[in-house]
């Protein structure tokens, strides 16, 4: 990863919305502004942006994400854009040196997603695949439950 910057030295993280839609109106934008600071907000359509920006303070209003990456205080963003964009913009925010977090699901498929975990550095690679790791074993007991109506715990026991 290029240029990675430190960690804040305040509690409360600087956040970039991208994409101010549906889930960011619902869910994200407030969720960003209750637990860190919603400094900036992207959009394609920037009226969109600007509206969110209003409504919860943010300063910065963008339409472009590099320029945002480019200009924005914010140490992390937040990507709440449609699903083929997501692996993508990580790479591009990972890049800029700031924290991602990404709407699910992180790619259209495992290779796409996992073009996201490889953008990074190597300590940061192994904390992200452990985490896709974990998630797709707790998908994989979900399931296992609703179909099967057991638990995994029964597939794994000893036979007599
Ligand atoms: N809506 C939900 O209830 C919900 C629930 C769970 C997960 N999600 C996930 O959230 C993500 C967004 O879903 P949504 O329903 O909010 O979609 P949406 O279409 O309502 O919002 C997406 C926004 O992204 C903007 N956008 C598109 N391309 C962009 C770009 N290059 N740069 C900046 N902005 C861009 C669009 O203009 C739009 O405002 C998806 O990944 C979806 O899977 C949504």
């Amino acid at each position: 990863m290029s240029g990675e910057r430190a960690m804040p030295h305040h509690d409360r993280l600087r956040w970039l919305l991208v994409g101010a839609g549906d889930i960011a109106a619902k869910r994200v934008a407030a969720a960003l502004a209750a637990a860190g600071e919603l400094v900036a907000v992207c959009d394609l359509v920037r009226e969109r942006a600007e509206r969110t920006a209003g409504q919860f303070g943010a300063g910065e209003v963008y339409d472009d994400l590099d320029r945002a990456l480019a200009a924005t205080t914010a140490e992390a963003a937040y990507l709440a854009t449609p699903v083929f964009l997501h692996a993508r913009q990580a790479c591009e925010v990972l890049g800029s040196g700031r924290h991602a977090l990404v709407e699910k699901p992180l790619g259209i498929n495992a290779a796409d997603a996992l073009q996201a975990v490889f953008s990074q550095s190597p300590w940061r690679r192994v904390a992200s695949l452990a985490r896709l790791v974990k998630n797709v074993i707790s998908i994989a007991r979900r399931e296992m439950r609703e179909r099967k109506g057991c638990d995994y715990r029964e597939y794994a026991a000893p036979g007599p």
